[in-house]
């Protein structure tokens, strides 16, 4: 398991044209040892294309692929020491658990005297131990997934891809397969090539996030950092539960909203038409006396959602402009639960005033 622990990815210059269809446009990544990466994007955006590259399924146009010192760019899917999880999990369903997770065993032709330990090996790793002879059709959602993850691991390869490999189970058992992944990943040391449309699941497993846009790639950041500094409007719109304005500059640090001078602790990007990208947890009610440095804003609430965990406040600026924000429900929680009609104050630390070009 050390060689793998070693092995990154190198995607340089990658474009695939089918036709007239650029699929992918001038993508290059590197993507270190033991790495989670998501590749996170609409549909369309080139995910399963730049995963198909990786996995030998799809020849690029132009570019390279390398994983460490190897060129693999023309290496058949067999030759690349590469674990896939497809979006379907593609398990045989005419074949026990146990002969599905042998498949890549047999593919390999891996000497059969120890094809049982390595499905075992495998089986225990997603604590799927004693299902060998099961068959497909007896198994849970849940469950089949972990077999197709047990399929994509028994041969121990370098790097495992997975195109939205959760996408079919419903919520909960998607949130706890999530948490499932990431301890997989941790106990493994393998590095991990994750495709999802699903923000919030890039965010929670991921290392780093690739976001990809019309084939290129955008941004990529860990998710911190592409939370909370979305380096345009599309990542900004994308993720988490921004609330894009249309501000103008007033002078070198801050932007005029309205009424309102709000400063930022960022530098402004260059160009006159700016958007101010807010997410709704960062407006905060204004109790008291805060920061002086905090910029405020005041408005008029017009509506207030329940949503169990957390209150959605919607509220109009003097000129008229929209914002929204979170509340926490708790009614313990110190803050105030603001009531439509009601004139409010809310605060912006200048380190989440976020100002993107439009
Ligand atoms: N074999 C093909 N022939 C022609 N166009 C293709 C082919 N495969 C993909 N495309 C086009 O390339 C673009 C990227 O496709 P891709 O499958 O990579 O998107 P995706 O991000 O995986 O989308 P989704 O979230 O819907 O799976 C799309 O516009 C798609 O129509
Ligand atoms: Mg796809």
């Amino acid at each position: 398991m050390d060689a793998r622990a070693k092995t990154g990815v190198s995607i340089r210059s990658a474009a695939k044209r089918y036709g007239p269809v650029i699929a992918l446009d001038d993508v290059s990544l590197d993507i270190e040892p033991g790495e989670f990466v998501s590749l996170l994007g609409p549909s369309g955006s080139g995910k399963t294309t730049l995963l198909g590259i990786l996995g030998g399924f799809v020849q690029p146009s132009s570019g390279s692929v390398w994983v460490g010192e190897r060129d693999i760019t023309f290496a058949p899917p067999h030759k690349r020491n590469i674990g896939i999880v497809f979006q379907n999990y593609a398990l045989f369903p005419h074949m026990t658990v146990g002969e599905n997770v042998a498949f890549p065993l047999r593919a390999r032709r891996d000497p059969k005297a120890g094809w049982a330990a390595k499905v075992a090996d495998a089986l225990a790793m997603v604590e799927l131990s004693g299902y060998e002879a099961r068959g497909i059709s007896q198994l849970s959602g849940g469950q089949r997934q972990r077999v197709a993850l047990a399929r994509a691991m028994v041969f121990e390869p370098q790097l495992i891809l997975m195109d939205e490999p959760l996408s079919a189970l419903d919520k909960q058992l998607r949130e706890t397969m999530q948490i499932e992944l990431r301890r997989l990943h941790r106990k493994l040391g393998a590095t991990i090539v994750y495709v999802t449309h699903d923000q919030r699941e890039a965010l929670t497993m991921s290392d780093r996030v690739a976001v990809l846009k019309n084939g290129k790639l955008v941004q990529i950041d860990t998710p911190e950092r592409l939370y909370d500094r979305p380096c345009d409007a599309f990542v900004a719109s994308f993720i988490g539960e921004a609330t894009l304005l249309h501000v103008s500059r007033a002078g070198d640090d801050a932007v005029r909203l309205g009424d309102a001078v709000l400063r930022t602790a960022h530098p402004l990007p260059r160009g006159e038409r700016l958007l101010l990208a807010v997410q709704t947890e960062k407006l905060v009610i204004d109790a008291g006396p805060a920061e002086p440095a905090a910029n405020r804003l005041s408005c008029r609430v017009t509506e207030v959602l329940y949503q169990g965990e957390s209150l959605r406040v919607f509220a109009t600026l003097a000129d008229g402009t929209s914002i929204s924000l979170r509340q926490p429900g708790n009614h313990n929680a110190r803050s105030r639960i603001p009531s439509p009609g009601e004139q409010m104050t809310v605060v912006l630390d200048p380190q989440d005033t976020i100002v993107v070009p439009a």
